[in-house]
């Protein structure tokens, strides 16, 4: 590692200093950084509207946050590709006040854009909501994303959406949660009203009733009128009666929530409601503020955690390169960990030991950028520009600080590479290693062949579609893709290359870090030889999911 430079960091720039506010630790307590996790159509997207609605950050009409097809502009070839397959790549962090509070709302880019940043802005978060839709329950994705927080031990909400219509009973629905991920549920509001005559819920904190009534086309909040449980008897009969009939049956089995099983993953607070009506949607958000953590000192390497009120650290989770073309820029998005960030300081890449001046830090909202001036614990901030920094990557003013690295996620894909032009291979080359140091997908390489064909491996399909897009584009090196018949990965170890190898159905490739990984056809053909050779090491990587 290069010599460190002196008191270089913390300089700021041309800008006169300003008396530093003593107290990030204030700042930190006031703030909640976290992210939704769902199945595709579960309604991730409605209600980060709404929660923006109750943040008071959409005034008119809900829907500026995805803006599907005709809302974009094409202004470049990036954003034609996202044109094209109506999604959106670029990721965004949401900030907005809320009570006294400020949510950062940490977007995991879902559908058919799943991808490794999805997983990874999970390392940037501190809490998850889980949104499940009441007809469907858990579903594949949400349990591989679960997956994610679980290794984290993140503390998990979960709001059961679309109570609007007709799904399943909430009951079952819990059942449901406790068994396929092992989290025990203990809901805070109980939907009065079955599922498709959604009346109100009950808060199980102080047993009154909130009547939801619905506004023209859930542009404005719900109307919410509370209700004392007499009244709400009288009000709503039967479905009063049922409703409080299935609390007695929870409360037997002890589902209420405790604070601390819940900060420790092992409890998940439950919310019913409807994020297309808002109803029920208040109270998530305030179930946010009141239940998740404030961000913490993080843990460095060594398992000292850094103080928040230690000068500032932050650690890069993303990196989005050339979003727009005609700047060729590169947003590197960093968390802050400590103390205050102030644009134009000059911070310490922790790897390199080089020194970044922060002079361009912008605050990605949506499709928005603005600059920001200063950030607190918990926040993110986009630096642009900043070639020299890595996804995993530690930023450090005044005390040096080395955060542990984002683990690289179980890839599920696995295509062959080739350049499509001979003469561009050198291109190719280069391309290739630029795409893997940055995490866009990972690459494995057989040290016979080399750079050849090297094998491409992703968690989504995007992940290719971008790398393809990026060889072309920017490297010149137009790239041929082909699906190889892995479907599974293990880390494994050089004393078990040979044996491996010499199985059918199997290969064993190399990460640029020297990791081996065996790849195997499917998952039953890596149990049969999990079973018939225990010697041999097959370590399972994170994020697989469906465990
Ligand atoms: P996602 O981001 O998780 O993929 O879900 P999204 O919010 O896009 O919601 C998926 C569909 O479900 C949308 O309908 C949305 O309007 C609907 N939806 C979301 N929340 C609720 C709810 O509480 N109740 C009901 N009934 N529907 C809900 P769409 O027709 O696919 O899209 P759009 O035309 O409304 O945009």
């Amino acid at each position: 590692r290069p010599d460190r430079p002196g008191r270089v960091a913390g300089r700021r720039g041309d800008r006169l200093p300003e008396p530093v506010p003593a107290d990030p630790s204030q700042e930190a307590a006031r703030r909640r950084t976290f992210a939704i996790i769902s199945h595709p159509d579960a309604g991730k997207t409605t209600l980060t509207e709404k929660f923006l609605l109750y943040g008071g950050a959409l005034t008119s009409e809900a829907g500026s946050v995805k803006a599907k097809g005709a809302r974009r502009s094409a202004t470049s070839d990036w954003m034609e590709l996202e044109q094209k397959r109506g999604i959106s790549i670029t990721s965004t962090v949401l900030q907005f006040p809320y009570r006294d509070h400020v949510i950062n709302l940490l977007d995991t880019p879902g559908h058919r854009d799943f991808s490794e940043d999805t997983y990874r802005v999970l390392a940037a978060a501190d809490a998850a909501v889980m949104v499940l839709d009441a007809a469907k329950g858990i579903e594949p994705q949400t349990l591989k994303l679960f997956e994610v927080c679980r290794e984290r031990d993140m503390p998990l909400l979960t709001f059961i959406n679309k109570w609007d219509r007709p799904g399943r009973d909430p009951l079952e629905l819990l059942d449901e949660i406790e068994a396929q991920i092992g989290v025990h549920p203990a809901p805070v509001t109980w939907p009065v009203g079955i599922a498709g005559d959604f009346r109100g819920v009950i808060d199980r904190r102080t047993g009154d009733f909130i009547r939801f009534t619905r506004t023209a086309g859930g542009a404005t909040e719900a109307g919410e009128e509370l209700l004392a449980p007499d009244e709400a008897a009288e009000r709503e009969g039967e479905a009063w009666t049922a409703a409080t009939g299935e609390l007695e049956l929870l409360e037997a089995t002890g589902a209420d929530v405790d604070e601390e099983s819940f900060l420790a993953g092992i409890s998940t607070p439950v919310y019913f409601g409807s994020a297309l009506t808002n109803f029920g949607v208040r109270l998530m958000l305030d179930g946010v503020v009141d239940l998740a953590p404030a961000p913490a000192p993080r843990v460095d390497v060594k398992d000292e955690p850094r103080p928040l009120d230690a000068p500032f650290s932050g650690f890069v989770f993303k990196v989005q390169a050339n979003m727009d073309r005609a700047h060729r820029d590169r947003l590197a998005f960093f968390r802050v960990c400590s103390g205050r960030f102030e644009r134009g300081m000059v911070v310490t890449i922790d790897r390199t030991g080089r020194p970044f001046a922060t002079k361009y830090a912008q605050q990605v909202f949506g499709q928005d950028r603005e600059t920001v001036e200063e950030a607190w614990p918990g926040d993110v901030v986009g630096l642009v520009n900043a070639t020299d920094v890595r996804i995993g990557d530690t930023l450090w003013v005044d005390q040096p600080v080395t955060f542990a690295g984002i683990p690289s996620f179980a890839p599920e894909l696995f295509w062959v590479a080739r350049a499509k032009d001979t003469s561009r291979f050198k291109q190719f080359r280069s391309g290739i290693s630029q795409l893997d140091e940055e995490g866009v997908v990972q690459v494995l390489r057989d040290p016979e062949i080399g750079d050849q064909a090297p094998v491409l491996a992703a968690v989504g399909q995007m992940q290719f579609e971008v790398a393809a897009h990026r060889l072309e584009n920017e490297f010149g090196a137009p790239v041929e893709l082909s699906p190889t018949s892995y479907t599974v990965a293990r880390r494994t170890d050089a004393e078990s290359e040979p044996a491996l190898k010499s199985m059918r159905g199997v290969d064993v490739l190399r990460r640029a870090d020297g990791t081996r990984l065996a790849l195997f056809e499917s998952s039953y053909w890596l149990a049969r030889v999990e079973g018939d050779h225990p010697e041999l090491v097959l370590e399972r990587l994170v994020a697989e999911g469906g465990s």
